[in-house]
């Protein structure tokens, strides 16, 4: 089965057997099989945070388990959405209900069982934010296991499913906490920005949810035309002390502070300052508006992508010796 059309980057590689999840009661029987059970396994979601550098010798199993209801209690909503669910249809869901909480991730490429896992995040919001608790299946023991909140380790685009837990469960669906009581978060300068350039004072939940589109739409490439997986590498966090070291040498580094005694970094900016931004090499490169987003320009290969990102990873530690880890899941 080929994978290119499974994941955003447009990368074209085989699976060996393939085979799609659309109730969580198939997952019993599934791995049930001893055939299943022997073989290499891959969960796909949205395929919008991977890069396949060659065939898939084992089962790829898409969970494609749907469903979207919400329970309101008083000013709080619950909103319970399968794992399968597109994550923006689930956020449009939201916006049009008037449940705020997650218009500042709109337009996030994936899907909803995807987005715990790697606690994604976009202009000031994180999943964690409005993180209830999800369901998953334990494929060691067949069974199902509720996760709360403090369970599941979230950190920046981290979290225990892409830790210690990795490769054990298959998200089934996720429950989130959301509010009728727009609790607004324009803080991010692009949206504060944006806001004003359309004469808005007081921003509704959907007015937020399309701005941040706007500005998506604006700054990244749409992965129905470009292959992509967004951000390919996290924003590297650093000590105050080697921090220091950076400043000294490039004073307009653009840095964020990330709890005690550390510091962010802006990976794009690093990328840029040494000279990817926009650059085109072979099928591949980095995204001319955003440089942090490697893109697929037709036939690249996942090696070739890879390949890049790894001089990537070599120029910005040569110039500003700081190690660039990658965001995306590597095949
Ligand atoms: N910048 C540059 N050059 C570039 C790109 C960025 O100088 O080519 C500078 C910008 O000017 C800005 C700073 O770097 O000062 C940050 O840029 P931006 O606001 O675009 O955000 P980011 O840090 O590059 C992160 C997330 C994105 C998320 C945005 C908005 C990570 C790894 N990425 O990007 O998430 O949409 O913030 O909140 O944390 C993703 O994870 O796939 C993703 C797209």
């Amino acid at each position: 089965k080929s994978l290119r059309k499974l994941n955003s980057f447009g990368v074209d590689v085989n699976a060996r057997n393939f085979v799609e999840i659309t109730d969580r009661e198939q997952l019993t029987e599934l791995f049930l099989n001893k055939e299943v059970s022997r073989q290499p396994l891959l969960i796909l979601g949205g395929g919008s945070n991977m890069l396949f550098t060659h065939d898939f010798n084992g089962l790829v199993v898409k969970v494609n388990i749907k469903s979207i209801s919400s329970t309101e209690e008083g000013d709080d909503v619950y909103v319970h959405a399968g794992g399968g669910e597109v994550w923006n249809d689930l956020v449009m869901y939201c916006v049009n209900n008037g449940f705020c909480g997650m218009e500042n991730l709109s337009l996030i490429p994936g899907s909803v069982g995807a987005a715990p896992i790697q606690n994604i995040g976009a202009y000031g919001v994180e999943v964690k934010d409005i993180f209830h608790s999800l369901e998953a299946f334990d494929i060691t023991s067949l069974s199902f296991r509720t996760f709360t909140k403090e369970e599941c380790e979230f950190g920046y685009r981290e979290s225990v499913f892409k830790g210690r837990f990795k490769g054990q469960y298959i998200i089934c669906s996720v429950n989130f906490k959301l509010s009728k009581t727009p609790k607004l978060n324009t803080s991010y300068g692009a949206i504060e920005t944006e806001l004003k350039n359309r004469g808005i004072e007081k921003p509704t939940i959907k007015d937020v949810s399309d701005v941040v589109s706007h500005i998506r739409v604006s700054k990244l490439p749409d992965p129905s035309t470009i292959g992509n997986a967004g951000s390919f590498f996290k924003n590297p966090i650093i000590s105050a002390q080697h921090f220091q070291s950076v400043v000294t040498a490039h004073p307009d580094v653009v840095n964020y502070p990330a709890g005690e005694g550390k510091i962010k970094l802006a990976a794009g900016w690093l990328i840029e300052q040494c000279g990817w931004k926009g650059k085109v090499v072979g099928h591949t490169g980095t995204w001319k508006n955003q440089a942090l987003v490697l893109v697929n320009h037709g036939s690249a290969t996942g090696k070739e992508i890879f390949d890049f990102s790894a001089r990537i990873i070599q120029s910005v530690n040569e110039k500003f010796g700081v190690e660039l880890e990658r965001e995306v899941n590597i095949f």
